[in-house]
């Protein structure tokens, strides 16, 4: 009787299972192309906008190439039916004149079929391009499409560092619930300083590397922002799986190509005057011997023959460790030997979903010895909402632990001058760095008399 109890129950389950099937709502979408509805119910309640693409151009980003003085790329995503892409670019102007005569770029389109797991498969077409012959200072204004399918017009300003400083916005990890809880931080960061020349994300942008839906999160919550201030991005650990890099990545973005073979995009650099920005693809430092030889021969060769006086670098995980029990040995190891011997200004990393920062010279974890001799600022910071355990470890001279936040960095002579601010838009932590010829950057420490956050808050 028992048994036979245990069936009649299995029973019902499968049959109530089968008629929840059935009874899911039908999509009224187009299936011709573009994509395809799974009969899951998983996606119920996901935006679809967030997802699939349309004729209409979205995800409309700026990407800066190695020579931001003269050129931007531009890329966009369509469906399928849309198999070409243009750049139409004008100087800005006071009237709608612009839309009159404007130069014609053409994009290089590529296919890309995407699909995370057992939800719906997704078709697009990526279109990029890159603007040419620019003039710094000079502001443009641009939009994307073919045919009579058009993003809206966009501005974008050159940077002039003979005029105004350089600046940008360094964001942490964004990775988990993008469009809810990462939205206000970049939009409170461009309000802060709208004037910025680029966006930095140090990693682990989204949180499963494939899955679309998180990148429609991540380009609704910085929405047109993306079309008018380019980004920099270094890949993290949650861009890949299995040391494959996101499918969408390079299709969606347009980073420069200049680093070792086999890392394109993920690693390289970008020059402004003074100023060299440079991306190293920590994940592959971590899982792949080759690239990470290939890596640290690239960079020790490349600050070798470094004209610049001021230099970032980012990547993903950090060489000093917010969190504890955290440590990335091979990072550190392979990697701040070349800091120390070029004197490396700043390194903004991500990972370890805390804040810290401090300028140390050698200390494994577990020492407290703290030196100031090769002058290189290391910053541990995030941006979205997941948040881990912070340290007492000796070498941060600020750190914080449950809290949002964003840097705004900006260079002029030989000042570099950072500032965090948490996610309601308040001053956290700020320090300048002074170079003078030959020594250490000199720290000046800026803190604000606010107090310093922790977890247990
Ligand atoms: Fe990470």
């Amino acid at each position: 009787m028992r048994v036979l109890g245990y069936i009649h129950i299995i029973n019902l389950f499968v049959i109530l299972v089968f008629f929840t099937r059935c009874n899911q709502p039908a999509h009224d979408h187009d299936h011709d192309h573009g994509h395809h509805h799974h009969s899951s119910s998983y996606f119920d309640g996901i935006s679809d906008k967030l997802l699939f693409p349309s004729k209409s151009p979205d995800r409309v980003i700026l990407n800066l190439t190695a020579n931001p003085m003269e050129a931007v790329a531009v890329n966009w995503r369509t469906d399928t039916t849309i198999t070409s892409g243009v750049v139409e670019v004008a100087i800005a102007s006071a009237g709608p004149e612009i839309r009159q005569n404007p130069r014609k770029i053409n994009a290089k389109t590529s296919f890309l079929k995407s699909q995370h797991e057992n939800e719906p498969e997704i078709f697009a077409n990526y279109h990029e391009a890159i603007i040419d012959n620019l003039k710094p200072g000079e502001k443009y204004a641009y939009r994307v499409g073919q045919g009579d399918s058009w993003s809206e017009w966009y501005q974008y300003q050159m940077p002039d560092p003979e005029n105004r400083p350089i600046s940008f916005i360094y964001f942490g990890d964004a990775q988990n619930d993008v469009k809810s809880m990462w939205s206000r931080v970049i939009r409170e960061a461009y309000k802060t300083l709208p004037e910025v020349d680029f966006m930095l994300h140090a990693g682990d942008l989204i949180n499963r590397h494939n899955r679309d839906v998180e990148w429609g999160e991540w380009f609704h919550a910085g929405g047109f922002l993306h079309a008018m201030v380019p980004s920099v991005m270094t890949p993290g650990n949650h861009e890949y799986k299995n040391v494959v890099l996101s499918p969408q990545w390079k299709p969606q973005f347009n980073l420069p190509k200049n680093g070792p073979k086999g890392l394109e995009e993920t690693c390289y650099f970008i020059d402004y005057p003074d100023f060299k920005v440079i991306s190293l693809d920590a994940e592959q430092i971590d899982e792949s011997e080759a690239f990470r030889d290939a890596q640290k021969q690239w960079l020790d060769s490349l600050l070798a023959a470094n004209p610049k006086k001021w230099t970032a670098i980012t990547f993903h995980y950090p060489v000093f460790s917010t969190k504890p029990n955290r440590d990335n040995e091979k990072l550190r190891e392979y990697f701040k030997p070349i800091f120390d011997k070029y004197k490396v200004d700043i390194v903004l990393q991500g990972h370890d979903h805390a804040y810290g920062r401090g300028m140390v010279n050698n200390v494994p974890t577990g020492s407290n010895v703290r030196e100031q001799s090769s002058g290189t600022m290391y910053v541990v910071s995030v941006s979205g909402p997941k948040m881990y355990d912070v340290s007492d470890d000796e070498w941060m001279e600020r750190r914080a632990g449950n809290t949002q936040l964003f840097q705004i960095i900006s260079i002029e002579n030989n000042i570099l001058s950072y500032e965090a601010f948490s996610a309601d838009g308040k001053l956290y932590d700020a320090f300048d760095l002074q170079k003078s010829e030959g020594k250490p950057n000199k720290l000046v420490n800026r803190i604000p008399d606010v107090e310093e956050r922790l977890l247990e808050q």
